[in-house]
């Protein structure tokens, strides 16, 4: 997708697009950094928008492993359903569904979970139910990751995960703070 389209998207949906402008590949990179692709065969990803961390998840991934990207904007969706990988299950659909979609597909727990989402401008209450639900479904020993502009939420995911550390990349428009928390 072209820069110009996904900022279109951004001016039309502010508060759930929450940028502009796609995470850049030094931020893609902080991110999937977290993941053990030897061991994981179920990813999820959440607002995956036009697929940007989605294609770096998908080179490093097993063969054999799955990953779930939910995107609630339709015009993303599209661009997410043209890239062709069989292990890349589009869900058009809200992150709170997660234990739903997880038994669609056979499975009770997820490895890692990645999300691009606006956690900050978001409804309260959406942010908090997404951070309990994917607390629940995370695996022990499996990483919630998570891409902000600030540090503001830093809080929610040490209240909901316990724990939580924060690398700062500034290669990134803006730069950006990865938290990682883990499920232990
Ligand atoms: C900041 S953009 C990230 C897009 C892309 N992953 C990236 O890093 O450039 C946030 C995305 O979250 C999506 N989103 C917002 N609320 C959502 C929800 N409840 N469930 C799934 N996706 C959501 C938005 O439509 C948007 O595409």
């Amino acid at each position: 997708m072209k820069k110009i389209e996904f900022f279109k998207e951004g001016l039309k949906n502010l508060k759930a697009v929450g940028a502009f402008i796609p995470t850049s590949k030094y931020a893609s990179q902080a991110m999937i950094k977290h993941i053990d692709f030897q061991e994981a065969k179920i990813i999820v990803e959440y607002g995956a928008g036009d697929g940007v961390i989605t294609k770096h998840i998908l080179k490093a991934m097993r063969p054999d492993a799955k990953l779930l990207a939910f995107e609630i904007n339709p015009v993303f969706c599209e661009q997410l359903r043209a890239i062709e990988d069989d292990r890349l299950v589009v869900i058009e659909d809200s992150a709170e569904k997660l234990g739903e979609y997880l038994a669609q597909y056979g499975a009770t727990k997820t490895d890692f979970i990645l999300s691009a989402l606006p956690l900050v401008s978001l409804p309260k209450e959406l942010g908090k139910r997404i951070l309990d639900t994917s607390w629940e479904y995370l695996a022990w020993g499996g990483n919630y990751i998570q891409i902000n502009y600030s540090t503001m939420a830093k809080k929610l995911y040490k209240h909901t995960f316990g724990n939580v550390d924060v690398d700062f990349v500034p290669r990134n428009m803006p730069p950006a703070f990865i938290s990682v928390s883990r499920k232990e």
